[in-house]
């Protein structure tokens, strides 16, 4: 038994399109649940922190400029290896490799729109979690 939490944004994109009830809805059904929700606008200064590990990227300033450009969803997400299973859940970073059935798969086409982020790794769940949920979780 490994229970984990980890970070789940809706991105913009999702928020404006009125996914937030889909996405976490798939979550819910799935068995996770859901220890901390909030609906807030990312500051530049956030977004930096949150793509430090992509910051020598060419597409960074894409990155922040995105993810500043409306609200996000925050979700902590917890559940037997959910880390993992969030990740498969939202399938493959281009929608073009996104399998039916994931929520890229499912409703993205675009790499620079792809609805959700999910964290990568437990040492990429707590940072993340920490940054977006500063006041720790229920
Ligand atoms: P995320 O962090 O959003 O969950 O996505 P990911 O782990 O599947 O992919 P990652 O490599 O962390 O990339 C973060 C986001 O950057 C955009 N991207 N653009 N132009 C490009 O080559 C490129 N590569 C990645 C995507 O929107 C991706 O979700
Ligand atoms: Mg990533």
């Amino acid at each position: 038994m490994a229970s984990e939490t980890t970070l789940v944004l809706v991105k913009p994109d999702g928020v404006r399109r009125a996914l937030c009830g889909e996405i976490v809805s798939r979550f819910e059904r799935r068995g996770y649940e859901l220890r901390g929700v909030r609906l807030l606008k990312v500051s530049r200064a956030l977004s930096r922190e949150h793509y430090a590990e992509h910051v020598e990227r060419p597409f960074f300033g894409e990155l922040v400029t995105f993810i500043t450009s409306g609200p996000v969803l925050a979700l902590a997400v917890r559940g037997e290896n959910a880390i993992l299973g969030v990740r498969s859940m939202i399938g493959a970073t281009h929608p073009a490799d996104s399998a039916p059935g994931t929520i890229r798969g499912d409703f993205a086409t675009l790499l620079s729109e792809n609805i959700v982020h999910g964290s990568d790794s437990k040492a990429s769940a707590k940072r993340e979690l920490s940054l977006f949920f500063p006041d720790g979780l229920l």
